[in-house]
């Protein structure tokens, strides 16, 4: 079977700066297909040699070491070019006779890759669909929809239905890049290939799970693009509930990308609704100082770039047991991190019998930069009475494997090819998560918004994150990466 990936947005950033180099890559370690092509669709008139030779320059500025003349020269005979103009139809039916032509008529699996301003999202499927370029007669037809997933539920809806017009949803990926992350799928072997966890993964042994993505970039040039998504959009209702459903949800019985999803499904489906007085008690939102000076920016601009929220899953496993999630810009450094709370001893035998919290075992599941675990634990301090010390055991993907780790791209293109979405979001997910999302961002429109607090940048967001924890007794683990 021979596969055309389509990629509308071809002279985007996305483009030239993940997609293609994760193919590259792909095909360096020789894992895509022999006979893949990959067909970029832009406004710009380009020929198939001058775009090859941009993608060249920028490819191997972005994979640095890992660029070979001779091995680009190969893979650059796999990439062609069509001009298209998202919204004209007669460029549809251009394509389509190039891709036919491209194809020799032989059965073919394609992939359209939507990387285009979200704006255009619900054209392009409505003209791919009127082209008759879903039509599955000749080879599966799959199409990849990059985020944003709309801006509410409504719009999230909205293209769903755009969707569902032209594509079935097995034939749908949206793309989360997240899940594409390696450490986020360790997550899942760490869980579920381990029977070591599981007994301990729930109410009776976990005080609080505390989901960082802390980032020490500001919104630089996307502050126009950024101003109308604030944190919640930008970061919240995609990557940070998708780091919580993993963490959450039940093991399914198969590995599989609809029982997968049943069951990250139904952790957002037990997510309690917050309302009234919760939206000022159980969220804090923040704005790092300088960002109202940022080009594209309203100089009275409200918008959170930071935010903390607590949610409470109501089942079996999870219930009194909060998630606490929480996103930044202009951070002290640039982590992503899932730490496991566990309760404390019943009783203090050891140590300074005085202090009335001592240090409860905590597992640090630590995303990205160093991707990696940590386990901490009571030790012994030698030779000083009965002294007890926190202490940890390491875990390092890069002392343990050798070989670079893969950009998330890499794992989710290969996945998208080979027909498995069990790392993409399915259409209810992404609902649901709008649904959460929805009335929290409705809420810090209104009178019921708690404060917007400004904090300095190289911080862990506002100074009333800290206070906020520690009224309920408890403590960020604001360690920037634990392993270097
Ligand atoms: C994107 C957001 O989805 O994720 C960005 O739009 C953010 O604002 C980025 O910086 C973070 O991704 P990563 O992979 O660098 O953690």
């Amino acid at each position: 079977m021979s596969h055309t990936i389509v990629i509308f947005g071809a002279s985007g950033d996305l483009t030239s700066r993940k997609l293609i180099p994760a193919l590259y890559l792909l095909h360096k370690k020789d894992r895509l297909p022999d006979n893949l092509r990959v067909v970029g669709a832009a406004r710009t008139a380009f020929e198939h040699e001058t775009w090859r030779t941009e993608l060249g320059t920028s490819t191997a500025n972005f994979v640095g070491e890992a660029f070979d003349q001779e091995t680009w020269q190969t893979f650059a005979e796999h990439l062609f070019y069509q001009p298209v103009d998202i919204k004209q139809p007669d460029d549809y039916t251009r394509l389509k006779a190039f891709l036919e032509t491209l194809e020799a008529q032989q059965p073919t699996t394609r992939i359209y890759y939507l990387s285009t301003s979200p704006k255009l999202y619900a054209d392009a499927v409505q003209q791919l669909g009127q082209a008759g370029l879903a039509d599955e007669s000749h080879g599966d037809r799959r199409i990849v929809v990059e985020k944003p997933f709309g801006t509410d539920l409504a719009t999230a809806r909205q293209l769903n239905a755009a969707l569902h017009q032209v594509f079935a949803e097995r034939q749908v990926y949206r793309i989360d890049h997240y899940l594409g992350k390696e450490t986020v799928q360790n997550m899942l072997v760490l869980r579920f290939a381990n029977s070591i966890f599981e007994p301990i993964w729930n109410r009776n042994y976990i005080d609080h799970v505390q989901i960082t993505v802390a980032e020490e970039v500001t919104v630089g040039r996307r502050g126009g693009y950024y101003d109308t998504s604030g944190v919640l959009r930008d970061m919240f209702q995609n990557h940070l509930l998708q780091l919580m459903m993993i963490t959450a949800m039940e093991a399914p019985s198969r590995f599989d990308a609809d029982l997968v999803r049943d069951e990250k499904v139904k952790v957002l489906r037990a997510v309690r609704s917050l309302a009234g007085a919760d939206f000022a008690r159980d969220t804090v939102r923040g704005q790092y100082a300088g960002y109202l000076q940022e080009a594209g920016v309203p100089p009275d601009s409200q918008t959170a770039t930071f935010a903390a929220i607590k949610l409470h899953v109501d089942n079996w496993r999870w219930q009194g047991v909060p998630f606490y999630l929480r996103s930044g810009k202009g951070m002290s450094c640039r982590t992503t991190q899932i730490v496991i709370q566990f309760r404390e001893p019943p009783l203090t035998l050891f140590g300074d019998k005085a202090r009335k919290h001592m240090d409860a075992n905590r597992l640090v599941i630590q995303v990205q930069p160093a991707e990696g675990i940590q386990l901490h634990f009571q030790t012994k301090v030698p030779d000083a009475g009965m002294r007890v010390r926190m202490t940890d055991l390491d875990f390092s993907f890069r002392e343990a494997f050798s070989g670079a780790i893969p950009d998330a791209y890499q794992r989710l293109l290969l996945d998208a090819v080979k027909g498995d979405a069990s790392l993409f979001a399915r259409s209810d997910e992404v609902e649901l998560a709008w649904s959460i999302i929805d009335p929290i961002i409705a809420a810090w429109r209104s009178p019921a918004a708690p404060e917007l607090q400004v904090y300095e940048q190289d911080m862990w967001g506002p100074d009333g994150t800290s206070d906020w924890m520690a009224d309920q007794g408890r403590q960020w683990f604001d360690v920037c990466p634990i392993l270097e």
